[in-house]
């Protein structure tokens, strides 16, 4: 165990993740919160466990890392447009952030990391996956490094919120400006991290949809071997949620999975985002 300066970092994995204890993050003081920001970097994925967070608490704890951003096709919580509630309702067919992702890869400046807080839990099951992209990247031979490394891959939330959209079929979290999400954008495939420096894969299932200069088949055929790889569990850790549970992430690599498999039950989560910048 790697004792902080006031606090315990547990990894949950070999790939990524640690679970936090000791720590109330209502009242972080400057050096405990570099602490935080430091063991973030190192592990993509913090589990902090037993807080007691109002929203504000919340709210406040993600401004340390930056401004916050709102979702554009998901309404915010009306008090706070920042807070997103990420419900699923016992007869939702599907849930929010149910398949391998980076959260908001359609933005020119997708969000930095997402914090999200445990509000109520099913009984059993919930967990959400994630996955070690800088991982994924190191273990593909340097030929296939080398040939994807100036690739440019093409994002869009159109497979989730144009109209029919996969995301756009929940009951519990209603959708909105459908008709803006069938706008591209261009991302490196392979993104540098802006504070470590590591390179990491930058495409997933949810809203990469082609590559730049590619036919429609070849791209498929090489996003299908690439998302694959960047999800095969030995570069994944779970984290099981429990009651008082935050877990913050580093969009710019990991991607993520929420686990739907608590069918007749509720799950809700508050979760926020910090903006990002682009990525290079
Ligand atoms: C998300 O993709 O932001 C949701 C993650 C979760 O609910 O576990």
């Amino acid at each position: 165990m790697v004792v902080q300066t006031t606090f315990a970092v547990q990894p949950i994995a070999g790939a990524l993740g640690a679970e936090v204890t000791g720590l109330d993050l209502a009242t972080l003081d400057d050096e405990t919160f570099t602490a935080v920001h430091d063991a973030f970097l190192e592990h993509h994925v913090l589990v902090i466990r037993d807080q007691s967070l109002s929203v504000e608490d919340q709210l406040a704890f993600g401004r340390r890392f930056g401004e916050l951003d709102t979702h554009p096709f998901v309404d915010g919580n009306p008090e706070h447009p920042e807070l997103l509630d990420v419900v699923t309702e016992p007869d939702d067919r599907i849930n929010f952030g149910g398949g391998w992702h980076t959260d908001v890869t359609f933005m020119e400046e997708p969000d930095l990391g997402s914090i999200l807080y445990a509000v109520e839990l099913p009984p059993i099951g919930g967990d959400t996956l994630f996955a070690n992209q800088h991982a994924a990247y190191d273990a593909l031979s340097p030929t296939m490094q080398h040939m994807i490394d100036d690739l440019v891959a093409i994002h869009s939330a159109a497979p989730q919120y144009a109209p029919g959209g996969l995301s756009t079929q929940s009951n519990a979290m209603a959708t909105k400006n459908a008709g803006l999400a069938l706008a591209k954008v261009e991302h490196p495939l392979v993104r540098t991290h802006p504070e470590t420096g590591r390179k990491g894969l930058y495409v997933n299932g949810a809203f990469t949809i082609g590559i730049k200069g590619m036919r429609s088949n070849e791209a498929k055929m090489l996003l299908d071997f690439l998302i694959a790889h960047g999800t095969h569990e030995r570069f994944t850790c779970r984290v099981n949620w429990q009651p008082g549970s935050l877990t913050m992430w580093d969009n710019r690599s990991v991607q993520h999975f929420a686990l739907h498999d608590y069918a007749g039950h509720t799950r809700h989560m508050r979760r926020i985002t910090v903006k990002g910048d682009r990525p290079r």
